[in-house]
């Protein structure tokens, strides 16, 4: 329960912060589609990235079995907001036409970026972004399958990146396969807003314009009624006393 120190709350997206991935994927026509995302996370060489399964990205993804992860600095974040409110997949869902997505087709002229050529995979890297990863897909896995109306509507795919590209100003004097952390800046999102590994919003976050609450559906079902389901009331009533 509530004490002085911690409240009870339900935020209805846990996104603590991690840097934003700008994917490279390949459309049917073989055009390339640009999707901003954040829920990736490394280990060795292996990266597993959460997305939801109606986007253009994850459905190119799987079909082609590759894609490009292209890190923005800490710079870009107007970037991003040029592809924020966008999307590959025409029509649009419901779900995003009430976040007010649009279809993009060409999301590189939207957002000014170039193509660069990759080594192993079909869709081309950022030229802009300071580091490239080629990847293929390695496993894909369901996420919450404990909800039977929910299940699938998010997917978690697994990629195992094959080759590395960074710009030589991030490389590490003295070991030629390091990226000095001190030359880094990576974009952070945090709760939908932008950051960069120093004080202050880096810009106002066109994704920061959508009701956090948007997103419940995502993790509460209509049908299944689990531990903490109301816990966002716990903060409301609070509020009230
Ligand atoms: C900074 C940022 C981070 C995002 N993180 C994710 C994410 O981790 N997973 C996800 O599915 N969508 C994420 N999105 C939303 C997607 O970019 C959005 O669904 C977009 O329409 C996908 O494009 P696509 O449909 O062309 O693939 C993020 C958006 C922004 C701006």
């Amino acid at each position: 329960m509530s004490s002085t120190e911690h409240a009870i709350i339900s935020p209805a997206i846990l996104y603590w912060g991690t840097p934003v991935v700008l994917v490279t994927s390949e459309n049917e026509d073989g055009t390339s589609n640009i999707a901003p995302m954040s829920s990736a996370w490394w280990l060795g060489h292996s990266c597993v990235l959460g997305f939801g399964a109606e986007s253009k990205t994850p459905q190119n993804i799987l079909r082609t079995g590759e894609c490009v992860l292209n890190l923005p600095s800490d710079t870009m974040g107007d970037v991003v907001n040029k592809l924020a409110d966008t999307t590959g997949s025409d029509p649009v869902s419901d779900a995003k036409t009430s976040r007010n997505y649009r279809f993009v087709k060409d999301k590189w002229a939207r957002a000014g970026l170039h193509p660069q050529p990759s080594s192993f995979v079909a869709p081309p890297r950022i030229a802009e972004c300071p580091v490239q990863m080629e990847c293929q897909v390695v496993q894909v896995t369901e996420l919450r399958k404990d909800l039977p109306d929910r299940a699938g509507l998010a997917i978690a795919i697994e990629v195992r990146v094959l080759r590395v590209h960074v710009l030589q100003s991030l490389r590490m004097e003295g070991h030629p396969n390091r990226v000095d952390p001190d030359k880094w800046r990576p974009l952070i999102m945090t709760f939908q807003e932008l950051y960069g590994l120093r004080d202050g919003k880096v810009v106002p976050s066109v994704l920061g314009r959508i009701d956090e609450e948007k997103y419940r559906g995502f993790t509460r079902s209509d049908v299944k009624k689990l531990p903490g389901d109301d816990d966002d009331q716990i903060a409301v009533a609070e509020g009230e006393a």
